[in-house]
């Protein structure tokens, strides 16, 4: 049977629905693992415009069925990687390369857009907003609905290709942001980034990441972000990227069954490297089996 994978997020045409999480998997030191080609999209790690160290170590530690992390959004800037990444990544002629934008300020991500907009093989953003806004006393721009609209805003004024805003988990009311996201000019969103969380040392009575909290991804969130693209599909015509908690080619079905349109692999590709080809053969076998032809048929048809 022939089988159709392709899908269609606000004109961005995938080979199929299956692409790593940003800042899970490097194509240029992985490529041997895992081949960029083969996946629906490749999102790069969140770049900001000038160099991030990150936080101190330890700023990643194991949990019950996942890790929490405090990377801090380590990159060389935006300057550098177009200097020496992205001559780089231009030998992989079938991969389609999603760039991930953060910022500091509403201003630093519209700069950082802009400083990306020459690059051709960029064909979509995507909005990490999970980051600490300066204006505002550091406080997360993810959890605010006024900075995901002056983001939103910010950026899309910089550019044609489709903008991807990629919220977080934890806030009160999931559909009211992705509206402000949306009605800002978001073309899709990704929902969601990780959950604010805690680990401490009983011994020691501290805190075991060195930036106290992080943020918690892998397999115990995925019912959670599961109900929160179930509840933005429902209430808004917009497509959706799933991402949480994503282990197994069933996990990703689930995640298209409810309505995404896409799903991103993250903390699982530390543990099984070449996890996402195997994804992408699961989704296949399940098709065969279920003798679905085109997996645009099988999106979204949750019977609730
Ligand atoms: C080590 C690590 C680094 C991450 N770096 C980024 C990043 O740079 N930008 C971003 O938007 N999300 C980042 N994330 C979040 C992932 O992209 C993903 O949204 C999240 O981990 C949930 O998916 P998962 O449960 O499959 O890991 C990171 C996650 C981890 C574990």
């Amino acid at each position: 049977m022939e089988l159709d994978l392709s899908v269609e997020i606000a004109g961005l045409k995938l080979k199929n629905p299956v692409m790593n999480a940003s800042g899970t998997y490097d194509p240029l030191r992985y490529e041997s693992l895992v081949d960029p080609n083969l996946l629906g999209a490749v999102v790069l790690k969140s770049l900001t415009l000038n160099p991030r160290e990150g936080n101190p170590p330890p700023r990643i530690v194991e949990v019950a069925c996942g890790i929490v992390n405090s990377i801090g959004i380590q990159n060389e800037g935006v300057e550098e990687f177009i200097k020496v990444k992205v001559p780089l990544l231009r030998k992989f002629k079938e991969a389609t390369f999603i760039a991930s934008v953060a910022g500091l300020t509403p201003n630093e991500f519209a700069e950082v857009v802009e400083a990306l907009e020459g690059v051709d093989i960029f064909k979509a953003y995507e909005i990490n907003t999970s980051c600490p806004n300066l204006e505002k006393g550091g406080v997360n721009c993810a959890l605010d609905e006024r900075c995901i609209q002056q983001v939103t805003k910010a950026v899309r004024g910089k550019t044609n290709k489709p903008v991807i805003v990629k919220l977080a988990p934890d806030v009160t009311d999931i559909v009211a942001i992705a509206k402000v996201a949306v009605d800002a000019g978001a073309d899709a969103l990704t929902i969601a980034n990780t959950y604010r969380a805690l680990v401490v040392d009983l011994k020691s009575r501290k805190p075991i990441l060195h930036n106290v909290t992080g943020g918690l991804s892998g397999p115990a969130i995925k019912p959670i972000t599961l109900r929160l693209v179930y509840e933005v599909v429902k209430a808004l015509d917009v497509p959706v990227i799933a991402s949480g908690g994503i282990t197994s080619a069933n996990d990703a079905l689930e995640y298209l069954l409810v309505g995404a349109k896409a799903v991103q692999i993250g903390t699982m590709n530390f543990v099984r490297h070449d996890i996402m080809i195997k994804i992408i053969e699961g989704i296949k076998k399940f098709m065969v089996d279920e003798g679905i032809k085109d997996i645009k048929e099988f999106i979204g048809t949750l019977r609730t």
